[in-house]
């Protein structure tokens, strides 16, 4: 199943939370982000670095319309699930049972301020999940929903092309190099 973040309600001034959804999607097993509406020469820059140096694949894709790339990804036989405080609750729903049965690459939606009301309409969002009904940030939301789809695999996993890994230690800080 392939797994793209849509953000939506990006602000050059808000660099830092796009830049760590993104940094969240791919640490937590998503296989790209695409930037809705507007492009940021700056977060591009530091994910092509990041992905560089710590391994992808990860695509990066910005300045599509929402609502295109939308319409694009259900035409091609792709789901979307919008993450909100409103939706069905990860926890005490059935939700994500139903999401993993439908088989479908997935493109997961999140917000900033306040999207626009057609997010919430089946004609956009086939499922709204919300990761509690308490309200959060997208960051949180993605992180845990991603690790409930993947029962946690993700964090096991060894990115490729990577010329910098941890080395994981009780104490201090240890990074392998690793030759091409
Ligand atoms: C800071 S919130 C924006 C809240 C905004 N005031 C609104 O009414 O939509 C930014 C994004 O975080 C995500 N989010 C926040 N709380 C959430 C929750 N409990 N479950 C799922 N997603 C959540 C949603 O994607 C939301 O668009």
């Amino acid at each position: 199943m392939r797994v793209i973040v849509l953000r939506w309600g990006h602000r050059p001034r808000d660099f830092r939370v796009t830049s760590h959804v993104a940094l969240t999607a791919r640490a937590f097993g998503a296989s790209g982000i695409i930037i809705a509406d507007v492009s940021d020469k700056t977060i591009e820059e530091t994910l092509r670095k990041v992905v560089e140096e710590w391994g992808g694949p990860f695509s990066v894709e910005m300045g599509v319309p929402w609502r295109r790339c939308i319409k694009e990804w259900r035409d091609n036989g792709g789901v979307t699930v919008h993450l909100t405080v409103y939706g069905e609750n990860i926890q005490t729903s059935d939700v994500m049972n139903r999401i993993r049965s439908s088989g479908r690459d997935l493109l997961i939606l999140v917000g900033s301020r306040k999207v626009p009301s057609e997010f919430y309409k089946p004609e956009f969002s086939d499922f709204n999940v919300a990761v509690g009904n308490q309200p959060h940030s997208e960051v949180a939301a993605l992180a845990v929903f991603l690790d409930r789809l993947f029962n946690g695999e993700e964090l096991s996993r060894v990115f490729s092309g990577a010329k910098l890994r941890v080395f994981p230690s009780k104490h201090g800080k240890k990074i392998l190099k690793v030759s091409a």
